[in-house]
């Protein structure tokens, strides 16, 4: 793999009717079954919003706008970094097309759900957004 292309994982915060679309992960074992924010690695001559939004296709089947970023950079393996965007739903239906379920949290909901350790980090900015909203 060439790990000096691939440096940012962009991942969705997708927020609907004050919820948030999480999706359920099916590998690796260690994660399998637990939620996490939709998204993956943005490729080479892509820009994050571009490889998002290609991901978000390629994942839910849906057409998306990729907006601000929200909360902390996540350090991952090999260099690279997760970040989360705020995304808002242009056409379709999340659908899971690579995951093994998706469904829709509200701010309660989140704090209760298995969510991947990574994503953990932005629980605080993600509720609050929710409570906003
Ligand atoms: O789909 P792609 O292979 O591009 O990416 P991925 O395997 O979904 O994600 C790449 C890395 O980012 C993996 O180590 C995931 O566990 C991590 N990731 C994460 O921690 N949180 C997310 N919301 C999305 C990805």
């Amino acid at each position: 793999m060439d790990t000096n292309a691939v440096r940012e994982v962009a991942a969705a915060a997708i927020i609907a009717g004050g919820r948030l679309l999480l999706a359920q992960r099916v590998a690796p074992p260690e994660l399998a079954g637990m939620w996490e924010l939709p998204g993956g690695k943005i490729e080479p001559g892509e820009t994050p919003a571009q490889g998002l939004r290609r991901e978000l296709r390629e994942e839910l089947g849906v057409d998306t706008a990729v907006g601000d970023r929200i909360g902390v950079d996540v350090p991952l393996p090999k260099g690279m970094v997760l970040r989360a965007y705020l995304v808002s739903l242009r056409d379709g239906t999340p659908t899971a097309l690579e995951h093994s379920a998706v469904r829709w949290v509200d701010a309660a909901e989140l704090a209760a759900v298995d969510l991947v350790p990574n994503d953990r980090a932005w629980l605080a900015e993600l509720t609050a957004v929710l409570r906003a909203g």
